[in-house]
């Protein structure tokens, strides 16, 4: 259900209606915890310079990311990265220096296509440079227009869609050779078996694993299932390996990965795993301190999911458990199959195995039909949970998906009511973090603060924390005792 900048829904003819400060999700959010667009460029400092370079050749050649979107197209493009350094490429953060181009994109937006073709335009003085330039489009609207791109933006040389990336070298190779490829296939082999093993591309000793992509729930209003196909979940002992893997090179966190994790069910032994045998087995990797998984579906919180919640000490008391809407009506014509009821339900089972878990959440105003009473519903349901991080977006007609042909509601109606739904959420967020104050919470540590001397490290439930000491490394552990509550962020002094 991940896949989205939540800035770009509160865009309205290039003014922003009154918006109360929410930070973008965790999974949308790397250095310099910007909102979108990501640049993933920006983020690959971590690949070596010497990565995938022949001392016997040429000077590699570079290679420049763009990321929009979802977690996992960051995490989409970690994996482009290796797998054209594998084929000599190096990463740069400057598109002006680049040999190669990709827009990884998200189709989650509105007009995602038509910003894509824009942001096309404005690689057009590039190119003219350097005619040697080579432009990738990757990702979802990749996937949706396939060669319509070529068509219409002559400066493109190859297309490829999220299932293929490990063929990107091979059609790199092809567009030097004067061709201009095209593949958004859905193939039949693992694209992961196909990536070198390189340098780990993540993030200190936080990092992400795709356990499985895709989705077969159609939500009535989005584009997931057309872009990234039918849930396919990758097998449990590849996943084992490469979580082992991460943690013998220093990760200690890990985050599963997927459109809609929790109905993960890969092959395994012993018939197949579902998504809390994977986290009970990754549990047992020694040195391996947190895991957390995000998005998840309600109807796909089975019952031992629901219990390692409270018996898996390593699993973090975070969840992010998208609804959607409090209305039934609205529910119903979104086809999420559950009602307002159902999910509270749910809740009030994972809060009575984990009376601690900070619960996070997306939700739409304006769904067509949606009537005030519906959205007041929505503002009820958000009360009685009370979250700590939840996303509002406002509803926009995807092409193609059923919602889409719904009459859809005036635009100041959709602006007033997240604008609502904002000061609701925002003054949740602000009261969980202030609750933090006095409480000693355990720090992971990632990556030095803006400040000098401080590090910067995640609590259990998210919060971004900062601590100035000495001594303190990426990786460490540490018990803090929160001083202070900033805008997006926690302060606090080892204890
Ligand atoms: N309009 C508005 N929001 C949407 N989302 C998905 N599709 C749409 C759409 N057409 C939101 C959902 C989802 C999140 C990733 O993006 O809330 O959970
Ligand atoms: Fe999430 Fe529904 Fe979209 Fe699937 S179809 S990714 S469950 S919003």
């Amino acid at each position: 259900s991940r896949l989205i900048v939540p800035g770009e829904t509160l865009r309205k003819g290039g003014q922003r209606p009154p918006f109360l400060p929410v930070a973008p999700p965790f999974w949308l959010q790397r250095p310099p915890f910007s909102a979108a667009p990501i640049e993933a460029g920006a983020g690959m400092g971590y690949l070596p310079s010497h990565f995938g370079q022949d001392p016997a050749m040429t000077p590699p050649r570079k290679l420049f990311v763009k990321t929009y979107g979802c977690q996992m197209n960051v995490y989409d493009s970690e994996r482009m990265a290796e797998a054209m350094g594998g084929a000599g490429y190096v990463t740069t953060e400057n598109p002006a220096e680049a040999d190669m181009i990709v827009l990884n994109t998200c189709h989650i937006r509105e007009k995602a296509a038509e910003k894509v073709y824009s942001e096309l335009g404005r690689l057009k003085p590039l190119k003219a440079a350097n005619p040697e330039l080579k432009i990738a489009v990757a990702g979802c609207v990749a996937q949706a227009e396939g060669a319509e791109i070529l068509r219409r933006a002559p400066m493109v040389d190859l297309v490829v869609g999220p299932q293929t990336y490990h063929r990107l070298p091979q059609m790199e190779a092809e567009a030097r050779a004067g061709g201009r490829p095209v593949d958004t296939e859905f193939p039949p082999e693992d694209k992961f078996d196909h990536l070198p093993k390189g340098p780990r591309a993540g993030r200190g000793p936080a990092a992400f694993l795709t356990v499985q992509e895709g989705c077969d729930k159609f939500c009535a209003f989005c584009v997931v299932p057309y872009t990234r196909g039918a849930e396919v979940s990758r097998p449990a002992a590849r996943l084992m390996a490469e979580a082992r893997d991460l943690v013998a090179r220093g990760v200690r966190e890990i985050t599963l990965l997927g459109q809609n994790v929790n109905a993960y069910h890969g092959e395994g032994d012993a018939g197949p795993w579902t998504l809390a045998r994977l986290l009970r087995a990754m549990a047992g990797i020694e040195g391996l301190a947190r895991l957390r998984y995000t998005t998840s579906h309600p109807n796909d919180m089975d019952d031992d999911l629901i219990a390692a919640h409270g018996d898996l000490p390593a699993l973090m008391p975070y969840l992010h458990l998208p609804v959607q809407s409090g209305s039934d009506r609205v529910l119903k014509a979104m086809n999420r199959r559950h009602t307002a009821a159902d999910y509270l339900r749910l809740i009030e089972r994972l809060r009575a195995v984990r009376p601690d878990l900070a619960l996070s959440g997306d939700f739409i105003v304006g769904f067509p039909g949606e009537t005030e009473a519906d959205f007041e519903a929505t503002l009820d349901l958000v009360r009685r949970v009370g979250y700590h991080s939840p996303f509002p977006f406002k509803y926009s007609a995807r092409p193609g998906t059923p919602a889409a042909e719904r009459p859809v509601l005036p635009d100041s109606v959709l602006d007033e009511r997240l604008y609502r739904l904002q000061a609701l959420i925002a003054q949740q967020q602000r009261a969980a973090q202030s609750a933090m104050v006095g409480r000693e919470v355990e720090v992971l540590f990632e990556k030095p603060g803006r400040m000098a001397g401080q590090m910067m490290g995640k609590s259990e439930h998210l919060h971004a924390v900062n601590v100035t000491a000495g001594g303190l490394a990426a990786g460490d552990l540490r018990r803090v005792r929160i001083t202070e509550s900033r805008t997006n962020s926690l302060a606090g002094v080892l204890v």
